[in-house]
């Protein structure tokens, strides 16, 4: 796997042969000794962990402008032994989409981002580096009584975030955005571009939730819309633990999944300074949107939530597109254009995990992450609740498998400004409340959500990784689906061409 010189040589000869002539390959190629070749690795790299400058760096970024670029690229890459990664919105948690330990190509989609919104048949077509503020903004240029269900940070590419499920404040309403794609289309390992009908349910069913890193190059999905009333309300109750904080995250895990399916509360738990100098302390944040006005929802809260104690005066009415914004965390005075911006939002590194809750934890549980968290500069936790249509589709539906029986999600992380020795005592944290969550959370398999990707679930190798070892972290991920991702990846892909740390493998290629 070692490319030298001429293999980008021959690379670029073949590429060229798949440009148009109004498009020379020139200008969508950037090799390092091109000046924009830094700008634009770094445009869309939202973990500072993995911009060091002992980060490997491609070999090429191939910028298509084109479907055919994507073909060749794919083609080009095959034939002259280049290992790609393809990148959308370059959010992956990890890196994935943009670094590799093995010499390398990016293919970034970010001029792909066309978006067509059609609001008579409630569908819309998206290229796969348009990002979900882009998605949401041209939903709302047509309609303000249509959405899509999907994550709330407007800078993330929609080509990785629905390959890996994608989730957001209307889940349990509608589902994960995977569950509202109805077709795709992809360049395929041999070039060739298939949609629904002719990539076949098997491989369409695997890149929505299996990620499409292991399967091919995801060109655009066309995504199912749904409807949102014209008025929605959202709230945030900040509760301290003077507050009874502890008492009202135990009390929200009995009713999270069960409230009305228009009703999404979540928990966002951090840690605050406190009165005292140099005293620091937990606090605790309800967030939610609720897809009606606050008529309708002040008796629901009264019923099945009554102890938060939610007042009228707590509560915001809005439009849809507005609550974007809202749980975008972005001032409400901002015009909407500003979901149009693809500059990265982050300074820092991160790190994070997940992990799924069958059971409410204790408050003695409860105490017990407090008490970790405050060992931590700047860690975040948020608890997202399931239930709804969540609990209404099938494991199988998609690869995605946390559904029914599942109370909610825990995403926790921890934030820290440089990559420095210091990187390790974070993540040494991180790793320490994996374990004190261990008797808390889902076992059998110990569940994860690949949107939130996490090495340490277990890597592949570089050369052949075989179904059991890569089934340390598959079962996670995808449970019993894990097995027909197998299958697939086996059928469209033999020759592990699309492969990463965390590709599916196939079987062919046991080591
Ligand atoms: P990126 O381009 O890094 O790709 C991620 C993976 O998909 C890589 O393996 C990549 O190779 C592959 N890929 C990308 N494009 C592809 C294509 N066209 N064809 C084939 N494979 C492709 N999640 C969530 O569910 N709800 C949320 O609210 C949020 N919020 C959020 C906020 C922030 C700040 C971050 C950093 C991340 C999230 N996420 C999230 C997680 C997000 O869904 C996840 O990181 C997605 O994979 C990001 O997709 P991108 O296209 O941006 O990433």
């Amino acid at each position: 796997w070692v490319t030298s010189n001429s293999d980008s040589d021959n690379f670029l000869q073949c590429l060229s042969l798949f440009s148009q002539p109004s498009i020379p390959v020139s200008k969508i190629i950037y090799t390092p000794n091109t000046s924009s070749y830094s700008s634009i690795l770094q445009s869309s790299i939202q973990n500072l962990r993995f911009l060091s400058p002992t980060t490997p760096k491609p070999q090429l970024i191939v910028k298509p402008l084109h479907e055919s670029h994507i073909q060749g690229a794919v083609i080009c890459s095959k034939k002259h032994g280049m290992h790609i990664r393809v990148r959308s919105g370059g959010h992956d948690y990890e890196g994935l989409s943009y670094m590799s330990d093995i010499p390398f190509i990016i293919v970034d989609l970010f001029n792909l981002q066309s978006i067509s919104v059609n609001t008579e048949d409630n569908t819309a077509w998206v290229q796969a580096g348009a990002t979900l503020g882009e998605l949401y903004y041209r939903i709302a240029e047509k309609s303000r009584t249509h959405g899509f269900p999907a994550g709330s940070c407007p800078t993330v590419g929609v080509g990785g975030h629905f390959s890996g499920g994608g989730f957001g404040t209307m889940l349990r309403k509608y589902g994960l955005a995977a569950d509202n794609v109805i077709d795709a289309h992809l360049v395929d390992v041999n070039g060739k571009i298939l949609n629904r009908e002719s990539m076949g349910e098997d491989l369409f069913w695997a890149i929505r939730g299996g990620g499409g890193a292991s399967f091919g190059v995801i060109i655009s999905w066309k995504i199912k819309l749904v409807a949102v009333p014209p008025t929605v309300t959202v709230f945030r109750v900040e509760k301290s633990l003077e507050q009874d904080a502890t008492k009202l995250v135990h009390r929200w895990q009995y009713v999270a999944d069960k409230l009305h399916e228009d009703l999404y509360i979540n928990v966002v738990i951090g840690v605050e300074n406190g009165k005292q100098k140099g005293e620091r302390t937990i606090q605790v944040t309800f967030g939610s949107l609720f897809l009606g006005d606050v008529k309708e929802l002040l008796p629901l809260m009264e019923k099945d939530f009554s102890e938060l104690g939610l007042e009228r005066q707590d509560c915001i009415e809005m439009n849809w597109i507005e609550s974007v914004l809202y749980f975008a965390g972005i001032s409400e005075e901002e015009s909407l254009n500003v979901l149009l911006d693809r500059v990265r939002q982050s300074n820092d590194s991160f790190k994070a995990k997940s992990d799924y809750v069958k059971e409410p934890i204790s408050e003695i549980g409860l105490e017990g992450i407090w008490k970790v968290f405050l060992e931590e500069e700047t860690p975040i936790m948020i608890l997202s609740p399931y239930g709804g249509k969540m609990s209404e589709i099938s494991d199988s539906e998609t690869p995605f498998p946390h559904r029914k029986g599942y109370i909610y999600e825990i995403q926790y992380l921890t934030y820290w400004e440089e990559v420095t020795e210091a990187s390790k005592k974070h993540i040494d944290w991180i790793r320490r409340l994996y374990s004190y969550l261990t008797p808390y959370v889902s076992k059998s398999p110990r569940a994860s959500y690949l949107n939130y990707r996490d090495l340490d679930l277990g890597r592949n190798n570089i050369g052949n990784t075989s179904y059991t070892q890569a089934s340390v972290w598959g079962i996670k991920y995808f449970n019993n689906n894990f097995k027909r991702l197998v299958r697939v990846k086996t059928m469209v892909d033999p020759s592990n061409f699309f492969r990463n740390e965390q590709s599916i493998p196939p079987l062919l290629s046991w080591g």
